[in-house]
């Protein structure tokens, strides 16, 4: 079969050129490192960092930060998973995901015909689950940080009070998501300044945010769920047929887990369980790949290996994964290396014969949530993705509060069959029901070597989250790159359904696109996947390196 014969040496070539075309170097760091998608939250978690602050104050910080200078994903209104590993070695998930008020139905997103009312899952109050991120942060502060809240929340507060320049990418940010921002009072008034749009160069302030964070800075937690926000909250919810409740919000509970452990050739793998089904997919991925020979990357051998591993766990994804507290998740098994084994015999011996078929590119375009990941002075380290679900999520801000919702009711099965926002098809695991959590990609990693951190790194994009994570790994642990050239190398990324294998438009070679496709993979392009924020330390100096995406607009800061 192709797959096994050595790769042409035009493949070699292109896959050589592409790598340093973006390709500088990271940037370096002898004591810490914050790598997010925003400059100035990067800069907020040095500033932490270089306060005595360890890497949960300053990821706390960038969280908050994000918030308000990256106000499309950062967020007080969504959910996510901070994957937090101490230098005494223990390490812990805090699962802040959001969750579906007690009045959500299986159904409440269908008409009284089973069909898919358009948009209701995305845009307006109901596509908002019970925000976690307050709760999320603050216990990850309490339990793990050294400040105290009130001191990591001070650049955000500063940041929303004060405003800031507004760049090129947030100002083009807010046009290209106009058509969204404009159907609500309050996020129009604050994102469009009632219909001018920012322009590169303005000054954003944002005062009701800024009081917001310092009622939550002064009193904690609480504030955000029975305070004044809780109650502007509700009377958003009223306002615009929603379904949130002080009842919903009073009992948000953030959740500590332990974080799923894999093995890839010598090193410990730490990700996130369910409700993400980030770290299951990962691992079962790298149990798949792990003996094969994964030749050159991004050549034929080694896309349609990745690629079969990816269509197997995606299968399993859509059957299997949803909320762990509500049915029973067969994750030992997913992430077992004899399920793995099993796995790679079907795919040594049945190469690709995929039917090609019309997709729907539209369900690959977002790159929506963020990741950042922090590593201290002490080896403390933080991976941490954080979402609103889609851009600036449902697009409604809490009146008088300035913070906008999010749209993570449709990370649940809307209906059985029917595609997501991110074209994924889902299972019964992951129907509707009241307090459950709805199944997330999202995959905030920390590889281990020799029980010492090594590698820390997540990414946005949907769907395509998992598979960011996978190929940044390998590039990283068999392919040998730094982490600029990681995150930097093009990629590819294949979920099952809809059977498509899709591809970066740049950096794959025209040989191995015509090999792929004479293989029978359903080829199609797509722009930018993902936004990798990665921080590696080097087990003999123990410098710091660190890389953000050239796909966004980030930055690593080390000091
Ligand atoms: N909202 C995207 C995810 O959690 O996967």
């Amino acid at each position: 079969m192709p797959f096994k014969r050595l790769i042409l040496a035009s493949e070699l070539l292109s896959v050589l050129l592409v790598l340093p075309a973006y390709a500088l170097t990271p940037v370096s760091g002898r004591n810490g490192m914050v790598a997010s998608s925003e400059p100035l939250a990067s800069q907020a978690g040095v500033e932490i960092l270089q306060a005595g602050g360890n890497a949960v104050d300053a990821a706390v910080a960038v969280g908050f930060a994000l918030a308000v200078t990256f106000p499309r994903a950062g967020n007080l209104g969504g959910g996510g998973f901070m994957l937090i590993r101490m230098n005494n070695g223990q390490p812990i998930v805090v699962d802040y995901r959001e969750q579906a008020p007690a009045a959500s139905t299986r159904d409440m997103f269908q008409d009284g015909r089973g069909k898919l009312v358009p948009h209701a899952s995305t845009i307006g109050a109901r596509a908002v689950g019970t925000p976690g991120t307050v709760m999320g942060l603050a216990m990850a502060e309490e339990k793990y940080g050294r400040l105290g809240l009130a001191r990591v929340m001070a650049p955000a507060i500063r940041l929303a009070r004060d405003g800031f320049t507004v760049s090129d990418s947030f100002a083009e940010s807010i046009r290209s998501e106009r058509s969204l921002l404009e159907k609500f009072d309050g996020t129009r008034r604050i994102f469009l300044r009632s219909g001018r749009l920012y322009q590169p160069g303005d000054v954003f302030r944002q005062p009701d945010l800024a009081r917001t964070l310092a009622n939550i800075a002064k009193h904690g937690p609480q504030a955000f769920y029975s305070g004044a926000p809780a109650k502007a909250i509700v009377a958003t919810m009223q306002k615009y047929n929603g379904l949130i409740t002080h009842d919903d919000l009073e009992q948000y509970q953030a959740k500590l887990r332990a974080p799923l452990l894999g093995h890839f050739r010598g090193f410990d793998i730490l990700s996130a369980p369910p409700p993400s089904a980030g770290g299951t997919l990962l691992i079962e991925m790298l149990n798949i790949l792990d003996p094969l020979d994964l030749s050159a990357p991004n050549s034929y051998p080694s896309i349609h290996l990745l690629a079969e591993a990816m269509r197997r766990a995606y299968a399993d994804r859509a059957t299997y994964l949803g909320d762990a507290d509500f049915s029973k998740v067969p994750v030992a098994g997913l992430t077992s290396p004899r399920y793995a084994a099993k796995l790679r015999e079907e795919i040594l011996a049945a190469p690709p014969d995929a039917p090609i078929r019309a997709g729907d590119p539209q369900s690959f375009e977002s790159n929506a949530t963020t990741h950042f990941s922090v590593v201290d002075a002490e080896g403390n380290a933080v991976a941490n993705t954080y979402t609103l679900n889609g851009w600036f999520g449902c697009g409604v801000t809490v009146e008088g509060a300035g913070f906008l919702l999010n749209n993570e009711m449709d990370d649940f099965t809307t209906k059985p069959g029917s595609p997501n926002l991110f074209g994924l098809v889902q299972g019964e695991a992951n129907a509707i029901a009241p307090r459950k959590r709805p199944l997330s990609s999202m995959t905030p990693t920390i590889v281990l070597s020799d029980g010492k951190v090594r590698l820390v790194l997540g990414s946005p994009g949907g769907s395509t989250i998992t598979n960011t994570v996978l190929q940044v790994l390998l590039n990283v642990l068999v392919y040998k790159m730094d982490v600029l050239q990681a995150v930097a190398s093009p990629r590819f990324h294949d979920q099952w359904s809809p059977d498509l294998l899709s591809l970066e438009r740049e950096g794959f070679s025209s040989d191995t696109i015509k090999m792929l496709q004479k293989a029978g993979y359903p080829v199609n392009f797509r722009d930018n996947m993902g936004d990798c924020e990665v921080i590696e330390i080097d087990s003999q100096s123990g410098w710091r390196f660190g890389a953000s995406d050239p796909r966004g607009d980030g930055k690593a800061v080390g000091y």
